[in-house]
């Protein structure tokens, strides 16, 4: 794989027009001093509230979140991975690539690794054929197509089988002048613990390969014939190039689909996701049985910015959902809940309902937070007064980060009805818990637009701290004491903020410059502060509001850590916000003064 010197990244990052580059799709018109604004390539809305910065050549949409450099633009509208989106950019803007001259060890390696590469591309090529071609894999040509799985299908995924002997692949790779250890190292040999020698780790088995962005085969799945064949799937070993959890199966087959039609599928297994693609959602990627990891998550907000989660309803799924959200939490996901029968996954849906059927129910699927409102209401327990104060905070929780739309509507309405709420406890529901800011950016920006897609809206604590660090940078003099002044650990609830406050407290006046390359989550994060900063009345009055909300959120946050723990500084707590709301009071005040004063 070419390298590319770290220079010619910014020389392409120098050479791009990012008026010219975004224009393509989207017509921006000046929106102030250092910025543009348009209708966002990423979603649909009918007034804009895209945001570009030309000079720092970033972007950030106020209405679904979606930010970053020209980097992540190319590689999110065209759907390429960084190195291919650098090739893309470079070539429009009449650049030149270097690359990196490697040492002699890195060489080595790069080259050890590119052998592994073809040993596993050639056997999955040798698993295939034989699925076809040979008398033993018969039974596994019915059992796939009694599945429904067509020939076109399974070959478009490399599915294959491997023979039951014990070294056919051990075999066949010698000749072709693979060592022992390459195999052991590609996944595809065990050794004898007492002997020490190699044999097939993949017998009698249906084969799928696991495939990375490009194609390159880094595994296998294999699935068992029969019920006495333990486990049901064996994976490739963790080894060089496989590493169970941080890949998507068929992220690669899913690509142009899923960029197209800004949204995924995420399934559980690799029949589903076979099934999904033959039903026509070319755009379904695989878990692979794990809880979604940071890195699969990373690699999904990098394929499109919905997910839509097509994974089994039984009780242990819907945690497994939670949990998911949680994870998605760090990147801009939208989560959409897929409604699946309880018991059943999308392959054996595809089969009973048929395809037809499927696509409606995928396409019908619900914004996280109705999922998250029906799983309260299930669990909570409505017939006590505490379970009802329990249930009412919780989908307070959720209904809070909601933007106003019909279904939010919809869903106060439920939950009225079931905890058979007073009017005043209703409204309160969708309330934010303290903002007496007069015009939040969020809303000034979003107001008369189509309701933002909702998992990317942050919650009112992630507001409050993109917004001060926002101000941070648009007011560095001012922004350097502040930052001074907060506590990371205590003042910043999740760990990209915090990231972001401890990098910015070092390269306030050039934060793009010193992010790490391969540091999208932070290049996203620094691109959204600046368009959000270059947008905000930045005034050390404003930035001052700011801070003592963020001082309110901790103070807020304490109290309520001190009650679950039972401890008896409640009283102090309490004084102690109530101090800082009326300081807060007065700094709005002169915030608003000053800015009518303007
Ligand atoms: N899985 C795994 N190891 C196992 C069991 C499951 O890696 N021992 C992963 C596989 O990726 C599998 C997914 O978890 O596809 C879901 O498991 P399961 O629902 O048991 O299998 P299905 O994909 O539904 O397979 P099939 O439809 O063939 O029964
Ligand atoms: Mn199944």
């Amino acid at each position: 794989m070419a390298r590319y010197t770290a220079d010619s990244k910014e020389r392409v990052r120098d050479a791009v027009d990012m008026v010219a580059l975004v224009s393509v799709r989207s017509e921006l018109r000046r929106a102030g001093p250092s910025s543009y604004q348009g209708l966002c390539p990423f979603h649909e809305e009918r007034s804009p509230s895209f945001g570009i910065d030309p000079a720092k050549k970033v972007y950030y949409c106020f209405g679904c979140g979606a930010s970053g450099d020209v980097f992540t633009y190319a590689m999110e509208t065209e759907g390429l991975d960084f190195v291919a989106a650098m090739e893309w950019l470079a070539d429009r803007f009449s650049i030149t690539l270097e690359v990196e001259a490697e040492d002699e060890g890195a060489a080595e390696r790069r080259k050890g690794r590119e052998r592994l590469l073809e040993l596993l591309d050639r056997t999955a090529t040798f698993y295939s054929r034989f699925l076809w071609d040979s008398s033993e894999a018969a039974d596994a040509r019915t059992y796939l197509a009694g599945r429904g799985l067509t020939q076109e299908t399974l070959q478009t995924f490399r599915v294959g089988y491997a023979p039951s002997a014990w070294d056919t692949v051990l075999l066949a790779s010698r000749r072709n002048g693979f060592s022992e250890l390459e195999l052991v190292a590609a996944g595809l040999a065990s050794r004898n613990k007492e002997r020490g020698s190699a044999y097939d780790r993949f017998r009698g088995r249906i084969m799928f390969p696991l495939a990375d962005l490009r194609g390159r085969t880094l595994g296998f799945g294999a699935r068992a014939m029969r019920d006495s064949q333990q486990p049901k799937y064996l994976n490739s070993s963790d080894g060089e190039v496989y590493h169970k959890g941080r890949q998507l199966f068929a992220a690669d087959l899913a690509r142009a689909a899923s960029a197209k039609a800004g949204r995924t599928v995420l399934v559980e297994g690799y029949t589903d996701v076979l099934a999904l693609h033959q039903a026509g959602l070319h755009n379904t990627v695989g878990l692979m049985g794990t809880a979604l990891t940071s890195e699969q998550a990373g690699a999904l907000a990098r394929l499109a910015p919905i997910v839509d989660l097509a994974l089994d309803a039984d009780a242990a799924g819907k945690d497994a959902m939670l949990r998911a959200a949680r994870v998605a939490a760090g990147q801009r996901l939208e989560l959409r809940v897929v409604a699946m029968p309880a018991g059943t996954d999308p392959a054996e849906l595809v089969a009973s309902e048929g395809a037809e059927a499927v696509r409606a129910r995928v396409e019908a699927a619900v914004p996280f937070a109705s999922f998250q409102v029906q799983r309260i209401l299930e669990t909570a327990n409505l017939s006590n007064g505490e379970g009802r104060d329990i249930a009412y905070n919780d989908l307070r929780n959720v209904l809070s980060g909601v933007p106003p739309s019909p279904s939010r509507d919809d869903l106060v309405r439920l939950v009225a009805g079931r905890l058979t709420l007073s009017e005043q406890l209703v409204s309160l529901l969708v309330a934010p818990p303290t903002d007496p800011r007069p015009t939040p950016t969020s809303d000034s920006q979003t107001a008369n637009k189509l309701p933002p897609r909702a998992a990317v809206v942050l919650d009112r604590r992630q507001q409050t701290e993109r917004n001060f660090l926002a101000l941070c940078i648009a007011l560095p003099e001012a922004g350097r004491d502040a930052l001074r002044s907060v506590d990371l650990d205590q003042h910043f609830t999740s760990e990209l903020t915090r990231r972001g406050a401890a990098h910015l407290r070092e390269h306030l006046t050039d934060p793009a410059d010193h992010v790490a390359p391969d540091d999208t989550e932070m290049t996203g994060l620094i691109a959204e502060l600046s368009v959000r900063g270059s947008r905000e009345l930045a005034s050390p009055d404003t930035l001052a509001v700011e801070l003592l909300q963020l001082e309110m959120a901790r103070i807020e946050r304490e109290i309520a850590s001190a009650r679950s723990s039972g401890r008896l500084d409640i009283a102090t707590l309490a004084a102690e916000l109530n101090t800082v709301k009326a300081e807060f009071g007065d700094a709005v005040e002169r915030a608003t003064s000053t800015r009518a004063g303007q």
